[in-house]
C-alpha cells in the first residue's frame, strides 16, 4: 500500500485511491463539486486543487491517485487563492437567491463560500448570464438552470446509475446549460437522487420544496421498509416545534445513507416517496373494541384487557397470522407468545400480494416486504397462509397488518369467526371487520431490525413518537402476554435482538 504524507501526516491507502479520499480519511475535507464517490471522475470543476511536491502546478485531487512518498498540502496560500478564484468564477453567474432557495443550509456553494471565500466580488459589470428558473423536468424534480454550477454529477448519474440518459450539457462556454435530452421528462425510478447529488439548488425535489428549512430538520438513521433490499436511509422530520403548514405532517423527507453492501449512495423513488402513509389520514390512532352494541373508543389498556379475554376464550381454536412487514423482534415475540406460550401451532405469515409486483433491476426488489428473510429464518410456518387451513373451524384470529378482508377468498372465512383482533398501523377492510383494533406504530416510530434479502440484519431507529395511542407491536405483545401469564422476552427491541 502506498504511503503518502498529507499536511504533514502520514497515511497508507489502497493503490488507486484518489488523493481527495485519502485526505478525507485523515479528516481533511477538500472542497469539490464534480467529484462524487459513487460516480466516475469528471475532473472538470477545478475546486479540489491541491499542492503536490515536485508537481509543476496545482493538481486536482479527485483525479490524482496516491503514490508512494507523495507529499500533499491542501491548505497553502496558493491552494486557497485557487479556491477563491474558482468560487469567484462560479458566483459571477450564480443568483444570490439563498433566502428563497430550498438548498440553503445544505448548499455546497454557500458552505464553500463561507469556508473558503468571504471575499468581495471582483466582477463590477452587471453582465451575468440569465437562464431559465425553476421549471419541472419530471414528476419529482425541478431544474433551475441559473443556479447550476455545471458539475455534471446529474448527467453522469443518469448515464451510470439510472441508465436513463435523460440529461446532458448543451451549448458551450458561458452559454452551457444542463437540460433534458430532447426536452423529454425524466424517466425511471431513481430521479429523487438527482436532488441529493446536485451540490447547489439547481435540481430540487418538488415534494420537499418549501416544506421545511433544512436547519429545522431532525433526523434518525433507519431502513426503508419499501422492499426486501432494505436501503439504508435517514428519516428527516420537522423538529421546529411548529406544525407543518400542510397540517400535522411530521416526516418531511427520506434521504439515502451510504451502505456499499446494500444500496451504495442511492435509493429508489418508490421507497423515497413512500413515507406518506406515516402521517396519513388512514393511520389508526386509537383502539376500538365492542362497547354496548357497537365498536367505540376505548383506552389501550382496556382494549388489551378485552383482547386478552378473547384470546383466552379461544385457546385451541385461535389462528394467528404474522406479517413480513414486522421486525425480527416482533416476529420472535409473536412466535414465543402464541406458538410456544399458547400452543397455537406454527404461525403463517406469507400472504402473496393481490397484484404481483416487479423489481426494477437496480435496487427495488419484487418482494415489497422488508423482512421476508427474517421471517424465513425464524420458527414460523414456512407455507403460504391458506384461508381454509388457517381459519376453518377456528373461533377467532389475531391478524398483524394484512388486509385479508379485502380479498374475497379470505373474507367468507373471516366473517364466520366469532372475533378478529387486528394489530396494524392502517385502517383497511380487515380493521373494519375486526372486533378489536389495536393500532401499532410504524417503523419510524419504533426500534428494531429487518433482515434483507441477502441476509443482512439492519437496525432502524425511532424518529418520532407513535401516533395517537398506537404502540410498537412488541409492547402490544408484552401487554397481552402479561395478562395471559405467559413469559416472553423483554419489550425492549435492543434486548430482544
Ligand atoms: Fe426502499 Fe427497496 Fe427502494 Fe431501497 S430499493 S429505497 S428498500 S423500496
Ligand atoms: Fe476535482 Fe471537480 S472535484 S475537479
Amino acid at each position: 500500500m502506498p504511503k503518502l504524507t498529507i499536511n504533514e501526516r502520514e497515511i497508507e491507502v489502497e493503490p488507486g485511491t484518489p488523493v481527495i479520499e485519502a485526505a478525507k480519511r485523515l479528516g481533511f475535507a477538500i472542497p469539490h463539486y464534480c467529484y462524487h464517490p459513487g460516480l466516475t471522475v469528471a475532473g472538470s470543476c477545478r475546486m479540489c486543487l491541491v499542492e503536490i511536491e515536485k508537481a509543476p502546478k496545482l493538481q486536482i485531487s479527485c483525479y490524482t491517485p496516491v503514490a508512494e512518498g507523495m507529499i500533499v498540502r491542501t491548505e497553502t496560500a496558493e491552494v486557497k487563492q485557487a479556491r477563491q478564484a474558482m468560487l469567484e468564477f462560479l458566483l459571477i453567474n450564480h443568483p444570490l437567491d439563498c433566502p428563497v432557495c430550498d438548498q440553503s443550509g445544505e448548499c455546497e456553494l454557500q458552505d464553500y463560500y463561507m469556508q473558503h471565500g468571504l471575499h468581495p466580488g471582483v466582477m463590477q459589470e452587471a453582465k451575468v448570464v440569465k437562464s431559465k428558473k425553476a421549471f419541472p423536468i419530471g414528476e419529482r424534480i425541478l431544474l433551475d438552470q441559473e443556479r447550476c454550477v455545471l458539475c455534471s454529477r446529474c448527467v453522469r448519474f443518469t448515464q451510470e446509475v439510472s441508465k436513463t440518459r435523460d440529461l446532458g450539457i448543451f451549448f458551450r462556454g458561458d452559454r452551457s446549460i444542463v437540460d433534458t435530452v430532447e426536452g423529454k421528462s425524466l424517466s425511471g425510478n431513481y430521479t429523487g437522487n438527482l436532488a441529493d447529488i446536485c451540490p447547489v439548488g439547481a435540481l430540487l425535489d418538488r415534494d420537499f420544496r418549501f416544506k421545511c428549512r433544512v436547519w429545522y430538520l431532525g433526523s434518525a438513521d433507519s431502513i426503508c421498509p419499501g422492499c426486501s433490499r432494505g436501503c439504508n436511509i435517514r428519516v428527516e422530520y420537522n423538529a421546529s416545534g411548529r406544525p407543518h403548514k400542510a397540517g400535522g405532517d411530521r416526516v418531511m423527507r427520506l434521504k439515502p445513507r451510504l451502505n456499499p453492501d446494500v444500496n451504495g449512495y442511492w435509493m429508489c423513488d418508490v421507497g423515497r416517496y413512500g413515507y406518506k402513509f406515516i402521517d396519513s389520514k388512514d393511520r389508526l390512532r386509537a383502539p376500538t373494541a365492542p362497547e354496548g352494541n357497537g365498536s367505540g373508543p376505548i383506552t389501550m389498556e382496556a382494549a388489551l384487557d378485552l383482547a386478552a379475554e378473547q384470546i383466552r376464550s379461544a385457546r385451541g381454536e385461535l389462528s394467528v397470522i404474522a406479517s413480513p412487514q414486522m421486525s425480527n423482534e416482533e416476529l420472535l415475540l409473536t412466535d414465543r407468545f402464541f406458538r410456544v406460550g399458547l400452543e397455537v401451532g406454527a404461525i403463517p405469515w406469507r400472504v402473496p400480494p393481490p397484484v404481483p409486483t416487479e423489481g426494477d433491476g437496480i435496487l427495488l426488489q419484487a418482494d415489497r416486504n422488508p423482512n421476508t428473510r427474517g421471517a424465513e429464518l425464524l420458527d414460523l410456518d414456512p407455507a403460504e397462509a391458506d384461508p381454509e387451513k388457517t381459519l376453518s373451524g377456528r373461533k377467532g384470529a389475531v391478524i398483524f397488518g394484512h388486509d385479508l378482508a379485502g380479498r374475497p377468498e379470505w373474507r367468507s372465512y373471516l366473517e364466520k369467526l366469532e372475533f378478529i383482533i387486528y394489530v396494524g398501523p392502517l385502517a383497511n377492510e380487515t380493521s373494519g371487520l375486526a372486533s378489536i383494533v389495536l393500532p401499532s406504530a410504524v417503523y419510524a416510530e419504533k426500534e428494531g431490525t429487518f433482515t434483507n434479502f441477502d441476509g443482512i440484519v439492519q437496525r432502524f431507529h425511532r424518529a418520532l413518537e407513535p401516533l395517537g395511542e398506537s404502540l410498537p407491536e412488541i409492547e402490544i405483545l408484552q401487554g397481552l402476554a402479561r395478562r395471559l401469564g405467559v413469559e416472553i422476552p423483554s419489550d425492549d427491541a435492543a434486548e430482544v435482538g
